[in-house]
């Protein structure tokens, strides 16, 4: 399933069931990096290696859907936070020589030798020297000014044949029964995404990535939906567990927003407070049947 262009490009999210008793085969991970959470901070970074777990969990131990070869060469991850993913694909695959990039520096010293860590603004210019057979990114939606220049220079950083996958979440957050509607959690979603826009920061959309990757020159794109539960209302068993860590995942996230409210809405801190309580307790409340795309 190759054309003229050199490369092809595998985005994934996930299946989906939009009825209310299962909600996902999988569950959607959501708004992991708010523009203004500060990933130096312990408890982010304790946060992003819980999403590490729900990513795991999600996928059934996978650390991706792109057919790579059995022997990985030139991997970069970009974003890649506490570099657990890259940490993860290196320990997998010893052949590959595994690059992890952030602004901020906030990977271990103690690494498989096959990976490190180069501490890089994706927005300015790559200059890795050679290209890679595979490039990774995940829970990036809110991180940039505008997605497609990141997508561009992901394509031109591959080899022929080389893949790029990104793993992300949506908002809104969905329903499938009305239990959602004119709830505060819904709103948070709402006001999340316009304040983040005005503070330049507009979240992208998952459901828009492969479009924008087929317009920068990748083709074969695939994309697979799945669904996070926002606490644990699924009967189904795995379904609930995810939904217990995204519930915690989501505690967290609710109030990391609370700037955005300030700066950007106009709000004082109180009115932020009292309408992110208002959040966290919808987010316990499991007569709300709601999930997040992924
Ligand atoms: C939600 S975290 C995701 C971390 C990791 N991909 C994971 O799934 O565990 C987003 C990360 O993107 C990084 N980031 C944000 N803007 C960036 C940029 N312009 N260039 C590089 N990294 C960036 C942040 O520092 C943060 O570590």
């Amino acid at each position: 399933m190759t054309t003229e262009a050199p490369t092809s490009s595998s985005e994934r999210v996930a299946d989906a069931h939009d009825d209310a008793t299962a909600p996902a085969s999988t569950g959607g991970g959501v708004a992991a990096s708010i523009a203004t959470s500060a990933p130096e901070v312990d408890s982010e970074m304790d946060r992003l290696d819980l999403q590490n777990h729900i990513w795991r969990l999600t996928l059934d131990g996978r650390l991706h859907f792109a057919p790579l070869p059995d022997l990985p060469q030139r991997v970069l991850d970009i974003g890649t936070g506490t570099g657990i993913w890259a940490i993860e694909f290196a320990q997998r695959y010893p052949s590959a020589e595994v690059i992890g990039s952030d602004l901020s520096p906030i990977q271990p010293d103690f690494v498989p030798p096959n990976c490190h860590f180069e501490i890089d603004d994706a927005e300015d210019e790559w200059v890795y020297g050679q290209p890679f057979q595979y490039i990774h990114g995940r829970t990036l939606m809110n991180c940039f000014k505008d997605i497609s220049t990141i997508f561009a220079k992901a394509y031109d950083n591959l080899s022929p044949g080389g893949y790029f996958e990104m793993q992300d979440g949506c908002l809104p957050f969905r329903c499938a029964d009305g239990t959602l509607e004119g709830t505060a959690l819904l709103e948070w979603c709402t006001n999340t995404l316009s304040g983040s826009a005005a503070v330049g920061r507009t979240w992208a959309d998952p459901r828009n990535y492969k479009s924008i990757m087929e317009s920068v020159g990748f083709v074969d794109v695939t994309e697979t939906r799945l669904k996070w539960p926002l606490n644990t209302w699924p009967k189904d068993p795995k379904l609930k567990e995810l939904g217990m860590w995204v519930c915690e995942d989501m505690r967290q996230i609710l109030p990391a927003v609370k700037r955005v409210y300030t700066l950007a809405l106009g709000w004082d801190v109180e009115r932020a407070d009292a309408f992110i309580e208002r959040a966290q307790a919808d987010l316990r409340n499991r007569r709300i049947h709601a999930w997040t795309d992924m």
